[in-house]
C-alpha cells in the first residue's frame, strides 16, 4: 500500500434538479485494497459510481485514477483504456456464445486497437488471440465454470452469468474494479463463489476493488475499509468493525 492511492476522489458532487444525489464526497481506494461503499437506498452510491466511471459528469470535484486526473472522461474512454472497469446491477452476456467466446470478446474489446486486428488478420494478432484464449481458460477454471464451459452462456443460471461477467472484467487486466451490488439476486452457494473470485483477483492478480453491497456479511468478510453514504454525504469511514459499532451508521442504515 505504498505511493499514490489507485483512486482518489475529492469533493465529488452531482445534483439531479433539486436532488443532491452526491454532495461533496471525498474517498480514496488504496492500492491492493478492497474498499466497501454502503448506505441506505437512494443515498447516492450508484451516482457516485456513475460520476467515477464516466457515465455521468460530476457538477464538482475531481477523480484521479492511478495519479492521473480523469475527471469528465467518458465511460467509453475510461473503459477502453482498461485500467478501471465498472459492473452494473444488470448482468449482460452474449447468450448464444460459450464462456470462452464471451471472455475472448471482452478481452478483444480492450486490447485490440484497430479493426484489422479485431478480425484476427496477421500473425501478431493471432498470437494475441491465443494469449486471450489462454487467459480466458485460466479464468474459467478459477471461476469454477469449467464443467459448463461449452454451453451457451444464455443457458446458465443468473449466478453463473455473474461469474462470467466478473471473469470478463478481468480479461483486460484492470488495476481497479468498481462492483455495484455483485451479490444481488444470486443464491447463497454462488455468493461464496463470487466472494472467492473477488478475493482471488485481489490477492493473486493485484486488482483493487470498490464494492457497493447490501450484504453486510460479505462486506465484513472481504473489505479492509468501508465508507458509508447517507443522503449524498459521507457519514463515516473505517474498518468493518468500526463501522458496525458506529452509532450514526446504525441509526441511518442498520436501523438503530
Ligand atoms: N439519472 C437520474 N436522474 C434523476 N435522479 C437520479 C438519477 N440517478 C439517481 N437519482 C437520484 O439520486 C439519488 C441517489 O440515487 P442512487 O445514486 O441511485 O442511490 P443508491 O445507489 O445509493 O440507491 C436518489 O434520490 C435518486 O432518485
Ligand atoms: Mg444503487
Amino acid at each position: 500500500m505504498t505511493g499514490l492511492p489507485i483512486l482518489e476522489i475529492t469533493g465529488l458532487s452531482k445534483s439531479y434538479g433539486a436532488i443532491r444525489a452526491v454532495d461533496g464526497v471525498d474517498l480514496q481506494v488504496h492500492r491492493g485494497e478492497i474498499c466497501g461503499l454502503i448506505g441506505p437506498n437512494g443515498s447516492g452510491k450508484s451516482t457516485f459510481f456513475d460520476c467515477t466511471s464516466g457515465l455521468a459528469r460530476p457538477n464538482a470535484g475531481s477523480v484521479r485514477l492511478d495519479g492521473q486526473d480523469i475527471t469528465g472522461w467518458s465511460l467509453n474512454r475510461i473503459a477502453r483504456e482498461g485500467r478501471m472497469l465498472r459492473s452494473f446491477q444488470k448482468t449482460v452476456t452474449f447468450g448464444a456464445l460459450d464462456i470462452e467466446e464471451n471472455l475472448v470478446i471482452a478481452g478483444q474489446m480492450f486490447t485490440f486497437p484497430s479493426v484489422a486486428s479485431t478480425f484476427g488478420l496477421g500473425a501478431r494478432s493471432r498470437a494475441r488471440v491465443d494469449g486471450l484464449r489462454q487467459r480466458a481458460r485460466e479464468l474459467i477454471r478459477l471461476s469454477g465454470l469449467w464443467d459448463v464451459k461449452t454451453q451457451p452462456a444464455g443457458n446458465l443460471s443468473g449466478g453463473q452469468q455473474k461469474l462470467i461477467q466478473f471473469a470478463s472484467m478481468l480479461m483486460p487486466e484492470p488495476k481497479l474494479i468498481l462492483l455495484d451490488e455483485p451479490m444481488a439476486g444470486i443464491n447463497p452457494k454462488l455468493i461464496e463463489r463470487v466472494v472467492e473470485a473477488i478475493r482471488y483477483a485481489n490477492e493473486q492478480l493485484g486488482v483493487s476493488f470498490l464494492v457497493i453491497e447490501h450484504n453486510i456479511d460479505v462486506i465484513t468478510s472481504i473489505c479492509q475499509r468501508v465508507a458509508v453514504l447517507d443522503q449524498g454525504r459521507k457519514l463515516a469511514e473505517g474498518t468493518p468493525a468500526e463501522i458496525m459499532r458506529n452509532q450514526a451508521v446504525r441509526e441511518a442504515y442498520l436501523g438503530g
